[in-house]
């Protein structure tokens, strides 16, 4: 995949407000996408941001899935904090969410160093988040890590196929899929996440356009009729049953 062409492709495709029929998508940009940070929430992710960045510690990592493009096996908090990190505009797009659409369960699939639970916690914090992860250095420094940042977080040591399998008939009113960006596997994900969902669940798809294959399954998706609501953030893909929705997909700048 050329990421530069996709990328101006993207932008050019991108809108505002402007030319949005659609009430549920109008609100997402004039309303959702406008939600600020507070003042406090923003200090906390900074002494936190910076903690990560300056942490040389190494551990080991056990890959489940389709392994990082740049990382060995051996990686130090503060590169896995750079690479897989929903930080920034992508962050403040979670939070964002969870602030407006008050979602009472949450499902991440890939906690790494927990900056995608803890921006849904900032966003509600009486909100219940599953967050599940394969690589156990991870998740144990994970959960010491957040352990005076969150409440009400279910840190489940598990690969995503395992959790599928044993989860009995819950449902989840947002679902993160941040692992495994694997074309075949995100698709087994999704159709077994199918019956752990409702009408108005959010599913937020990340790396989108990590490879071709992955390119591939999110166009595949977003084509089903299981998704009448399907949104392109570039890197995130949003999907949403929405069956009282005319299908339609929408490109969109996010801010
Ligand atoms: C991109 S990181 C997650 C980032 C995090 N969600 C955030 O918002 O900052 C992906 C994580 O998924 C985990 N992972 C990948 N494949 C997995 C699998 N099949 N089962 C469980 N965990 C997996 C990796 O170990 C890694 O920590």
């Amino acid at each position: 995949m050329n990421i530069v062409f996709e990328y101006i492709k993207y932008k050019w495709n991108a809108k505002g407000r402007h030319g949005i029929h659609s009430p549920f998508i109008y609100d997402l940009v004039d309303r959702v996408f406008k939600i600020d940070f507070s003042t406090s929430n923003l200090a906390l992710l900074n002494t936190t941001f910076k903690k990560l960045k300056n942490n040389k510690k190494v551990i080991t990592i056990k890959d489940f899935g389709a392994g990082s493009h740049k990382l060995g096996n051996q990686r130090s908090i503060q590169q896995i904090f750079k690479i897989s990190s929903s930080k920034g505009h992508y962050g403040r797009i979670l939070f964002q969410l969870s602030n407006y659409f008050q979602p009472k369960k949450i499902l991440e699939f890939g906690t790494s160093l927990g900056i995608g639970t803890l921006h849904f916690h900032l966003g509600n914090p009486t909100i219940q988040i599953t967050t599940v992860e394969a690589c156990p250095e991870t998740l144990s420094f994970t959960q010491d890590f957040l352990k005076d940042k969150v409440s009400n977080v279910n840190f489940i040591e598990s690969t995503f196929r395992d959790f599928l399998n044993q989860i009995s008939s819950e449902k989840y009113d947002l679902i993160f899929v941040d692992g495994h960006h694997d074309g075949k596997a995100t698709i087994e994900y999704m159709q077994k996440l199918e019956k752990h969902s409702h009408n108005e669940t959010i599913f937020i798809l990340d790396d989108i356009r990590w490879s071709d294959d992955m390119f591939k399954a999110w166009n595949s998706l977003k084509n089903s009729n299981n998704y009448n609501v399907s949104i392109d953030l570039f890197r995130m893909g949003i999907l949403i049953p929405r069956k009282q929705q005319v299908k339609e997909h929408f490109v969109l700048k996010g801010r």
